[in-house]
């Protein structure tokens, strides 16, 4: 490990995201070295031992994520490019991907395999969670969930952009037409986080960015360390169009009943505009990617379908264990969070 190299810059940050409490080994050094400026210290074998879809692991990833994004507050913005966390991030994702590709060695090759399970019947990301959502969910039911979700979809469709400079052709093309609706088609009023933050305003949440950060389990920190990870490595660009095309090839059935969901509970207008507008945008939004994003890539770049269908498989796998745990929490009466929510 390098010595900390002087602050020579004014680029603190202002006010910004709060950092996090740690969850162990790692966590806690990455938050230790961004409250100090200096290196992470751990010991060379934490990495190797750690869980990697644990609590500890999945929050030292998203920390160093985060740096990419908004950052946090009182942590220099220069910490983004710092060797050492690059470094320890570089050995998180090395464990974070062997975990998917291990639990994926069975699975789809292609794009017509990865994707054909989910074009039979309208299925969604979130499965049985929407389905029970729509039927018998509770207020506080939705404000955990959207609680949980605001760590992605306040910065909806960011972690996708990455991928703009790697594309060329028809899928450059289908990919920004698809991003500039996520970002309010030149209307900030309309961008989804935006939207997004109303929805929470309806449920009496705080839609300051991170805020929920630690109340978010390791399940739902590893669904949106899986779009960093796609989103930052160009390697992985095949990965991240899987990824997305999945997203938006299974949104519009699960918009339409988490917009019912609001509905039913009376959560607000706001809220239920968020998923109503989804059930529009995402059913042209899915022709889009797969017809021109999807077509377009492996039509330049053959040789990515199998990380297409990589990708589209690892969102599955990811969205299946986070319905699961918080499907398990609810059928116990408890919180789904790692604590519970202020009331509203
Ligand atoms: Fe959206
Ligand atoms: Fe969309």
């Amino acid at each position: 490990m390098t010595p900390p190299s002087p602050s020579t810059t004014a680029t603190a940050a202002g006010p910004g995201p709060l950092l996090a409490e740690g969850r162990g080994t790692l966590s806690n050094a990455v938050v230790e070295a961004l409250r100090s400026g200096r290196p992470p210290a751990y010991a060379g074998g934490s990495v190797l031992k750690a869980d990697p879809w644990g609590e500890d692991l999945q929050l030292a990833l998203y920390l160093l994520y985060e740096l990419h994004y908004r950052g946090f507050e009182g942590v220099d913005d220069e910490r983004e490019w710092d060797p050492d966390l690059l470094r320890l991030r570089q050995a998180l994702e090395t464990r974070f991907l062997h975990a998917l590709r291990t639990d994926l060695a069975d699975g789809p090759r292609s794009v017509e395999d990865a994707f054909a399970p989910l074009l039979v019947e309208p299925v969604d990301l979130s499965g049985s969670l929407s389905h029970h959502l729509e039927t018998d969910g509770e207020l506080w039911q939705l404000r955990e969930y959207a609680a949980l979700r605001s760590l992605y979809h306040l910065k909806e469709a960011d972690p996708h952009v990455w991928v703009i400079p790697r594309l060329t052709g028809r899928a450059k093309a289908g990919m920004v037409a698809i991003e500039y609706d996520e970002f309010g088609a030149g209307r900030a009023a309309d961008i989804h986080a935006r939207l997004f933050a109303d929805l929470m305003g309806d449920l009496g949440l705080d839609a300051t960015y991170g805020r929920y950060l630690d109340h978010a389990t390791a399940p739902l920190l590893a669904t949106v360390n899986l779009m960093s990870l796609f989103g930052l490595h160009r390697s992985l660009r095949g990965a991240l169009v899987g990824h997305f095309a999945c997203v938006e090839v299974t949104s519009s059935p699960g918009s339409r009943r988490l917009a019912k969901a609001m509905r039913r509970c009376g959560a607000g207008p706001a809220a239920e505009h968020f998923y109503a507008e989804h059930v529009e945008a995402d059913a042209v939004h899915e022709q889009v990617v797969r017809r021109e994003v999807i077509g377009g890539l492996l039509a330049d770049e053959p040789a990515l379908e199998e990380d297409v269908a990589f990708g589209c498989a690892a969102t599955v796998l990811l969205e299946d264990r986070l319905a699961a745990s918080i499907r398990a929490a609810w059928d116990q009466g408890r919180t789904a969070l790692r604590t519970a929510l202020p009331e509203a």
